[in-house]
């Protein structure tokens, strides 16, 4: 049975040594792929894929355009959620599911950041970034346009070799977390989760929360009936990619 075994009390170590494992999968599972949450203007929160491209102590890294729809939103609310899920096969040959979710608030990356980010990007990212209007409703004639553009601008960075700048509305946002659950399950067994709620003095009051590092609190839930295995010193479970295993295409 695989539960959550804690190597570290701070959250963002353990998604690092989650993600690490996640990106060791020999399967291009795209373990980047995130959904970011946002909240609409009209109330209903709003879903799509987004791709993490940084991580740090403190945080997520998304890069995206400032007129598209998730931006306009977070200007009125920057309370974001993101939800991660890997999918594979263990050694056993049983399906495994991890699943992370965070919710926090977004800020700005600096410029700096954002340009330096940009020159690290291959060039057919660079020219779809320069070229693509994210979340309008285009013609045929704009679509026409926009492709033109691309040829055009792919064709000169190989024959003129010309610098790609990055374009105006290109920015960089970071996610602070307050809250992340780790989810381990397997199809053949229980399910196991730990959530962290950064402790701001006033939440987290059950039973089960434990104190953890930089101000997060943990708390142990299962998802069915068996006694909460929590050890912060117990550091046996076997590496993430030794449990990998070709995804079932039936599945
Ligand atoms: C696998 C995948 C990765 C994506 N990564 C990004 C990304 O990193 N940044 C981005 O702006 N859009 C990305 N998109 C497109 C978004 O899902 C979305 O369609 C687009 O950003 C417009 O969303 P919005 O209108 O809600 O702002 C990705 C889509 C897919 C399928």
């Amino acid at each position: 049975m695989e539960t959550i075994t804690l190597e570290t009390k701070n959250p963002m170590e353990l998604f690092k040594s989650w993600y690490a494992e996640a990106k060791s999968c020999q399967d291009n599972l795209m373990p980047e792929r995130m959904t970011l949450g946002t909240m609409g203007k009209d109330g209903f929160p709003n879903a799509r894929t987004v791709i993490l491209r940084g991580l740090d102590d403190a945080g997520f890294k998304m890069y995206w355009n400032k007129h598209s729809q998730k931006s306009q939103e977070l200007e009125i609310n920057n309370r974001a959620s993101l939800v991660l899920v890997w999918i594979y096969r263990t050694l056993e040959g049983a399906l495994g599911f991890r699943q992370v979710r965070v919710q926090g608030r977004v800020e700005d990356l600096p410029q700096s950041e954002v340009d330096a980010y940009f020159e690290s990007e291959p060039d057919i990212a660079k020219v779809r970034a320069i070229v693509q209007i994210q979340s309008r409703v285009i013609t045929d004639e704009q679509r026409e346009e926009i492709r033109r553009k691309f040829e055009e601008l792919c064709t000169q960075v190989q024959e003129n070799h010309i610098k790609l700048e990055c374009p105006q509305g290109y920015v960089g946002c970071f996610l602070r977390p307050s809250m992340i659950e780790f989810y381990q399950g397997q199809r053949d067994t229980v399910n196991d989760r730990v959530r962290f709620r950064l402790d701001d003095g006033n939440s987290c009051c059950s039973e089960a929360t434990l104190p953890g590092d930089d101000g997060w609190k943990s708390e142990n839930k299962e998802e069915v009936n068996r006694s909460v295995k929590h050890n912060f010193d117990n550091c046996q479970n076997q590496p993430f990619i030794n449990k990998i295993r070709r995804p079932n295409p039936e599945f």
